[in-house]
């Protein structure tokens, strides 16, 4: 069993940090990086990426939005319970190297996945701009990490409770067309990556994405996470989960995602039926 050894509720209880005793994957997890955990043995397998590692203490920290049945389970594991079973690191780590001016883009929960990339980025002294965005003041996860580990932290939010009032597209242009960057790194909602992409296309700016592709094995053994970059099929697992977004076909991730929603619906509405 991997021992959760600290357990916080984000976002009024919608978003839940678990820091987990996990020492083997701690001593080598590089930003970027992610696990695979079950709850329990009639638990899936949940891909998340590392938002924390303390190689010292021996922990790894996820953080995660309760949006179906896996993460419901999940939710329910208390400080000193734990996982099943954690398997990791898994993928590429990100290309981490001096640039000079990098953006880093967060929406949502995917600012936890950005976390160590904006860390990572800062510490190899590059000026680090990071934009934050979330549809209120109470979703905006990790300030104080994301304003440590950068020069400027931009906040945005869908209502206008803190920050700029629109989506992180609006700043990412103002930042745009005031700077020179070398590189963006954008991690969120699908359609915020593809909109985070073709802007920073019309003005030639590499970027990095992160995708989220539905994953089974975790190992580049079942296909279930392949994604078309460039025209060509990859697979998030093991060639990602980090792509240059000028060539990923988003619109066909965003299919696959809903593939399986009738199901996804069943079983979590199931679970429900069988805790009334
Ligand atoms: P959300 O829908 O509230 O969006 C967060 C922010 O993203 C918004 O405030 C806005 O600034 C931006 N955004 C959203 N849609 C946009 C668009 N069309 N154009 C420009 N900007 C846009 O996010 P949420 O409810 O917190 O959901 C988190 C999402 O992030 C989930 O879909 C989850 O799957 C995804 N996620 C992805 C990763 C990853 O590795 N890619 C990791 C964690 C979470
Ligand atoms: Fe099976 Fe990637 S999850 S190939």
């Amino acid at each position: 069993m991997y021992k959760i050894v600290k357990r916080e509720e984000m976002a009024h209880g919608t978003i839940i940090l678990n820091e987990i005793e996990a020492p083997q994957i701690a001593k080598k997890a590089k930003p970027g990086q992610f696990v695979m955990l079950i709850a329990d043995e009639t638990g899936e397998r949940i891909p998340l990426t590392m938002a924390e590692v303390n190689k010292e203490k021996g922990t790894i920290t996820i953080i995660y939005m309760i949006i179906g049945k896996s993460t419901r389970l999940f939710a329910t594991l208390k400080v000193g319970e734990g996982y099943k079973d954690i398997v990791g690191p898994l993928g590429q780590p990100t290309h981490i190297e001096k640039k000079g001016t990098v953006v880093c883009v967060g929406g949502g929960t995917g600012t936890a996945v950005l976390h160590p990339i904006t860390r990572g980025m800062y510490e190899a002294g590059n000026k680090v701009i990071s934009i934050v965005g979330a549809r209120n003041t109470d979703y905006i996860i990790m300030r104080d990490q994301m304003d440590a580990a950068s020069d400027e932290l931009r906040i945005c939010t869908d209502d206008g409770s803190e920050g700029r009032h629109g989506f992180v597209t609006d700043e990412l242009r103002e930042v745009l067309e005031n700077n020179e960057v070398a590189e963006v790194v954008a991690i969120g909602p699908v359609p915020m990556m593809k909109f985070v992409s073709l802007l920073t296309k019309e003005y030639n700016v590499p970027t990095t994405v992160s995708l989220n592709p539905i994953m089974i094995d975790g190992t580049g053994m079942c296909g279930g996470c392949r994604v078309t970059i460039g025209g060509k099929t990859k697979f998030a697992c093991v060639d990602g989960p980090e792509f240059d977004g000028h060539q990923v076909d988003f619109d066909g991730l965003m299919r696959r995602l809903q593939a399986y929603r009738v199901e996804e619906e069943h079983s979590d509405n199931c679970m429900f039926e069988k805790e009334a």
